[in-house]
């Protein structure tokens, strides 16, 4: 897995837990770019921070990102409006692994009402440690692209 730069956002649910993914990031060395929200306690709309980091991330194969709102749901749902995002609402270190290795997820999506800050530190840590497989998992991915 080849990075060259990892975004983050989140809605106002997802805010403390956004915290605590970016100092999970930064223990692995990795430089974070934190798109907001900044508190919270202001209430904001999931939608204008999916839209703005997948924006970065359709740039350049190698932009990754992760987005949190309360449940992940949400804020999952409008990432994948942008045809080059397969953002993964994960729950755990098996489905974390999973969008990797299957679905070659280039943004991590998790809920920040939901998950505890152990969960939340093993699914980093998981996602961003595991290669896509390829082969017939590639051959689905590109009819994302086809439909219908
Ligand atoms: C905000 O209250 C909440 O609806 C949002 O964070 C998210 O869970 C939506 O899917």
């Amino acid at each position: 897995m080849q990075i060259e730069k990892i975004f983050i956002a989140s809605d106002h649910a997802g805010f403390d837990a956004k915290q605590i993914a970016k100092k999970t990031l930064n223990q692995m060395n990795f430089e974070v770019i934190d798109l907001g929200t900044n508190d919270s306690q202001k209430s904001v709309d999931y939608p204008d921070f999916a839209y703005a980091l997948s924006k970065e991330i359709a740039k350049d194969e190698k932009n990754y990102g992760i987005l949190i709102c309360g449940t992940g749901i949400g804020i999952s749902i409008a990432a994948n409006r942008n045809p080059k995002i397969r953002c993964a609402l994960c729950h755990d270190a098996l489905t974390a692994k999973l969008a990797r290795e299957h679905n070659d997820a280039n943004i991590l999506a998790f809920g920040g009402r939901i998950l505890g800050s152990a969960e939340i530190e093993s699914i980093i840590k998981i996602f961003f440690n595991t290669e896509f497989l390829g082969g017939r998992h590639a051959r689905r991915i590109a009819k994302l692209g086809e439909i219908k």
